[in-house]
Parts: C-alpha cells; sequence; structure tokens
C-alpha cells in the first residue's frame, strides 16, 4: 500500500439532511475535494471524475490498484447525455434503466468517445460504469454537484465496504476532506454494494457482481437470459475480481448446517469462537463460555442480514460498538433464503469473506 500523507487533519462531518451541507458538501466535490456520502448500498468514496488530480486522490487515499476502474454516479438519465459518457442507450439499457434507476444497478456500458472523464477512471477501458443512486442524500448531492461522481465504496482496500459514516471514519479519517452523515434510516437501504451488469456486448449481457437486484429481475424486465460471470476466472471481465477480497483477521467459516456440532467441536478445540448471526440465533448462545455472539439482522429477515452484514463483519476485527477481541474462528450462520436477490448477493460476500484469498474481491 502507497505511503499516504494525510491532507485533511479532521473530516468535516455534514449533515446529510441539512440543505446547506448539503450544498458545502456538493461545491467541494465539485472543486475536487475527496467526500464520501451514504447510498442506498455502502458509502461511496467520491470525486469530481472529470478532474484527473481528484481522481487519483481516490486510489491514493484507498490504497487501490490502478487498474480496478470506478463507477461513475450521476444523478439522472439526462446527466448522462449531457457529458456524454455513452452513445444512446440500448433497448436493453434502456429498459433497464427505466425499471431500475434510480437504485441499487450499477450497467457498464461503452463509454462515447466524447466522454471527458479522467482516464484513471476507466482504467483504460473502452467501457464505463454508471449508476444513479436512490438514496435521497446522495441524489441531493449528485444533482447540486452537477458533475460525474467517480465512487467506489469508501473503505480502506482489503475491508468491509462501510456502512455508516463512523465505518468511513474509522478507515479514512485523515485521507478524506469530509463524509456527509445521515442518522435517518432509509427505507430502501440494501447495506451491500450494487449489482453490475456488464452490457457492453448487447447480445451476452452478464451479471458481474450479485446485488439486491436479482438475475430473475433484471431477465424478466430485460427479455434476455444474463450470464454469471465465474469467481477465479482467469480474464476477470470487471477487475476488481482479481483483487484478494476482505477476510477478517480470524478465519471465517459459512455454517448451513449443524451449528451446535460446529460450535462444541471448535470450542473443544480450546478456540475462542466468534458467532456471526441472526439476533434470535446469537440470543440462543449468548451465555456459553468461549463464545462472542455478533447479531446480524432478525430472524427470517435476509434484508436486515444484508444491512448489518458489513457492520457485524468489523465488530470482528474489533471495530465499533459491538467489537469482540481474541476469536480464533469465526462461524457465520447464513439467513434462511439465499437463492435470489440480495439473498445470493449476502452469500456471495460471506463465501468471498470465508475464501479470503480467492481471486474474487469487488
Ligand atoms: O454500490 C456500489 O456499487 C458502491 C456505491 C458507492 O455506488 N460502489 C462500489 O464501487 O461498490 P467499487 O469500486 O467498490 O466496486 C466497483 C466494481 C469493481 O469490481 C470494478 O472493477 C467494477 O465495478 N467496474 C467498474 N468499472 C468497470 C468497467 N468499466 N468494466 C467492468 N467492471 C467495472
Ligand atoms: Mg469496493
Amino acid at each position: 500500500m502507497p505511503t499516504i500523507t494525510a491532507q485533511y487533519p479532521s473530516p468535516h462531518v455534514f449533515c446529510g439532511t441539512n440543505e446547506l451541507d448539503i450544498a458545502t458538501a456538493a461545491k467541494a466535490l465539485r472543486d475536487g475535494h475527496l467526500l464520501a456520502f451514504p447510498t442506498e448500498t455502502v458509502y461511496g468514496l467520491g470525486a469530481n471524475a472529470l478532474l484527473p488530480s481528484s481522481v487519483s486522490l481516490i486510489f491514493q487515499a484507498k490504497g487501490r490498484p490502478s487498474d480496478n476502474p470506478l463507477i461513475v454516479h450521476v444523478s439522472s438519465l439526462s446527466d448522462i447525455s449531457f457529458h456524454n459518457l455513452t452513445p444512446p442507450l440500448t433497448p436493453l439499457a434502456a429498459r433497464l434503466a427505466a425499471a431500475f434507476w434510480p437504485g441499487p444497478l450499477t450497467m457498464v456500458l461503452p463509454m462515447s468517445r466524447h466522454a471527458r472523464l479522467a482516464a484513471a477512471v476507466t482504467a483504460g477501458l473502452p467501457s464505463v460504469a454508471l449508476r444513479i443512486p436512490k438514496h435521497p442524500v446522495a441524489a441531493a448531492l449528485l444533482a447540486k454537484a452537477a458533475v460525474p461522481i467517480a465512487a467506489p465504496s469508501a473503505n480502506l482496500s482489503g475491508r468491509p465496504s462501510p456502512t455508516t459514516a463512523q465505518h468511513v471514519l474509522h478507515d479514512l479519517s485523515g485521507r478524506i476532506f469530509g463524509v456527509v452523515d445521515t442518522d435517518n434510516r432509509f427505507a430502501d437501504q440494501c447495506g451491500l454494494e450494487s449489482t453490475v451488469v456488464d452490457l457492453t456486448d448487447p447480445a451476452h449481457p452478464a451479471v458481474l457482481r450479485p446485488g439486491a437486484i436479482s438475475a430473475a429481475q433484471l431477465e424478466f424486465v430485460g427479455g434476455v437470459r444474463f450470464a454469471k460471470t465465474q469467481d477465479n476466472t482467469q480474464r476477470p471481465k470487471a477487475p476488481g475480481m482479481k483483487y484478494r477480497h476482505y477476510a477478517p483477521k480470524s478465519p471465517l467459516q459459512v455454517v448451513e448446517k449443524d451449528l451446535a456440532n460446529q460450535i462444541s467441536y471448535n470450542l473443544g478445540q480450546g478456540r475462542r469462537v466468534g458467532l456471526l448471526a441472526d439476533q434470535q440465533t446469537c440470543d440462543k448462545w449468548r451465555n456459553f463460555e468461549g463464545l462472542a455472539a455478533v447479531p446480524c439482522g432478525t430472524h427470517n429477515d435476509t434484508e436486515s442480514f444484508a444491512r448489518e452484514l458489513y457492520g457485524a463483519l468489523r465488530a470482528f476485527d474489533g471495530e465499533g460498538p459491538l467489537a469482540v477481541q481474541n476469536i480464533d474462528i469465526i462461524l457465520a450462520v447464513p439467513p434462511i433464503s439465499v437463492q435470489d436477490g440480495i439473498g445470493e448477493a449476502v452469500m456471495n460476500r460471506l463465501r468471498k469473506a470465508a475464501a479470503g484469498g480467492n481471486l474474487n474481491h469487488m
């Protein structure tokens, strides 16, 4: 990781519901500062995508490899045409945009040769990843900034994505101009990164990263089959897939059945066990000697599990109010429904946290 000189000793914390704060934060973004902001997926680390010097700050602050391109965020479809980011949308892209934007969908599209994006945004690829977020704070900020905003998740490379301003400050304090905080929970919060689809070849659309919008929804609206790219592919379509993904400091094992056996086996080996599971499951095991439980969502509610997953993973690294220490193994119990949509995305992130060293970072 490159050495960072702290440029911003104490980050400004802006209030997401204060109009003046949004205007000040938007001006800072436009002027080239790094600013983290909430979206309905995770916090983004934003920079003016038209300014090479700002975009390079993102890579420095995160310690992100320069061949991993960034998602460009705008507030509306008309911003996309105003800034000439792509040629006119194909019928498939237009149908997906009408159904899922604003929302947790990122479309990788051919980039227009008239686009004026800093080269580092697309890491030299002929395509550009675009998203229009739905979170009202992100929407207001992007509308006010009135420039395309490049924004990866606002974590240090290799850490779980942030879902609170505190997570952002924990990772990036001293490296960013500010963060927009938001206290009220947005109704459509998903807590995991957006679904990324590749539409660069209209005949072969593909899901590059699962998220809250499922392949089934995409196929229903698009009227076409979407391939699912395989992890560990030698030439990944999304360059981020080849990087090592976040893995907690302690090994993590996904436990789909026989939790009681797994717990007693590990305790019997003299290990201190961390349990990551829904609140009700954690309550059952809370008083066991040698076991520390970090609740994640409520039983039978996959959405709540997804919203709380990154906070729970951070707790196992000793961060935040639920922090636990000195865990030898984390047993993660996935929610019951993991077949499609947000459940599939949860499983994808848990498997990556378990594999750690695999070629599958996003
Ligand atoms: O929900 C999200 O998508 C969040 C919020 C902030 O919008 N952003 C996010 O960005 O997760 P990031 O950088 O952590 O993940 C973006 C992924 C990376 O795997 C990257 O390689 C891929 O999208 N990507 C970006 N541009 C691409 C392109 N032109 N072609 C293929 N993949 C691309
Ligand atoms: Mg990320």
